[in-house]
């Protein structure tokens, strides 16, 4: 009898100790991460009126604002693939090879600072960057100016963005409508945030135990948050530096910004909301499968080999990151004019 009621017990147990172990995770999993919000947060010092945001979207699609009229920002950023542009390093004015790989303009708005090095403090910072690199849309922000300006609709719909200020079009204002628009490039609803809203049945048994290793190994200490990552920077090899093949000598991430011998190949740990839709992956975009790029990481920062079936599982995971995708409307463009600026090769 002492027997079947122990046995009693722990059957009647079992059920329960494995509900626990579900909420766990979600208790766990609800402490080190955020879901996106459905709606765009609100952005400092720059409020997103339609008109803003309108007139951002055309900016981010409109290839004039490049000197070769043939880049815009969607061409590297492409909304229609995952916020990026699937290459390796992105290609921009005169076919120019850029030196990073492109990450994705999605859920950007949530990132602590802009670039794989953190060097733009916010998106408005950030977007006069690539309209004057040189390899990327190598324009001046005159000519910007000049080329907005020829275009009477371009002057109206500057005004009605940024009413009562003396000089509406100008190239900070373009940022900040560019701005205005990205913050509404976000992913909510994927599964991952379904669960973490309270439906622990969306992820599967092999998405769980990869959700309980991403935080169990430490790779959420860097990867929290809304993005998981975007947050700080660490050494890319943090105990293992990865081979040249992946982690090129020339680019020392943030010692560029720093100049401190101790920011020698610190980069931002990388957001990871979508990244099955962003291969090639690292700042390099030397490594196209996610597998590889997780074995890589538990390698250099971690110190650990991942077996084959944790490695999937962690990937299987990182799947469940896939938000619902931005719905873009593409904008008709206003037609230039005699005295737009002609575009240069
Ligand atoms: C980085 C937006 C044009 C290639 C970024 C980031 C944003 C962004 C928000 C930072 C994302 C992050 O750090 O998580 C824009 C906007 C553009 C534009 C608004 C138009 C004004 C372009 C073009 C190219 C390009 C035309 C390619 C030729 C890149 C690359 C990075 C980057 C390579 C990473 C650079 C680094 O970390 O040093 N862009 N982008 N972007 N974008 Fe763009
Ligand atoms: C980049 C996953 C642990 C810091 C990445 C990327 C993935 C990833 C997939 C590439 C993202 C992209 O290219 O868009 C993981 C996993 C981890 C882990 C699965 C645990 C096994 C960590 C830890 C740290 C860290 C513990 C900090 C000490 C970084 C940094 C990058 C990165 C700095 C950018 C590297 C670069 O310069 O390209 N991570 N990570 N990661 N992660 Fe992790």
């Amino acid at each position: 009898v002492k027997k079947s009621i122990a046995l009693f017990a722990v059957l009647a147990l079992a059920p329960l100790s494995g509900a626990w172990a579900g909420e766990d995770l979600m208790a766990q999993a609800r402490e080190q991460f955020k879901p996106i919000p459905s709606a765009p947060p609100a952005l400092m010092g720059n409020a997103a009126t339609k008109e803003r945001v309108e007139l951002g979207k055309m900016l981010f699609f409109d290839p004039r604002i490049s000197a070769s009229h043939l880049i815009s920002c969607n061409t590297c950023h492409n909304v229609g693939m995952g916020g990026d542009d699937n290459l390796e390093t992105s290609i921009g004015h005169g076919w120019a090879k850029g030196p990073r790989n492109a990450p994705t303009a999605f859920n950007a708005v949530f990132n602590v600072a802009q670039f794989w090095d953190g060097r733009a403090e916010d998106l408005k910072a950030q977007a006069k960057g690539p309209v004057q690199a040189g390899v990327e849309m190598n324009n001046k922000p005159a000519q910007v100016e000049a080329t907005l300006r020829s275009m009477p609709e371009y002057v109206t719909r500057f005004e009605r963005a940024f009413p009562g200020e003396k000089v509406s079009l100008s190239f900070d204002n373009m940022a900040k409508a560019i701005e205005a628009f990205e913050a509404t490039l976000i992913t909510p609803y994927s599964r991952f945030d379904q669960f973490l809203e309270g439906n622990a049945t969306i992820l599967n048994k092999q998405e769980k135990e990869g959700l309980a290793l991403f935080m169990d190994k430490g790779c959420a200490a860097c990867h929290g948050g809304v993005n998981l990552g975007g947050q700080g920077y660490y050494p890319f090899g943090v105990v293992e530096k990865p081979g040249a093949d992946i982690l090129p000598e020339g680019d020392k991430g943030r010692f560029e910004v720093t100049k401190t011998a101790d920011d020698s190949y610190v980069f931002r740990a990388a957001p990871l909301r979508n990244i099955e839709l962003t291969a090639p992956y690292f700042h390099s975009g030397k490594v196209w499968d996610l597998e590889q790029a997780v074995a890589v990481m538990g390698q250099s920062q971690l110190g650990e080999k991942l077996s084959d079936s944790q490695i999937q599982a962690i990937t299987a995971f990182l799947k469940t990151l896939t938000g619902e995708q931005p719905k873009v409307e593409y904008p008709v463009l206003p037609v230039s004019t005699a005295t737009t600026p002609k575009p240069v090769a």
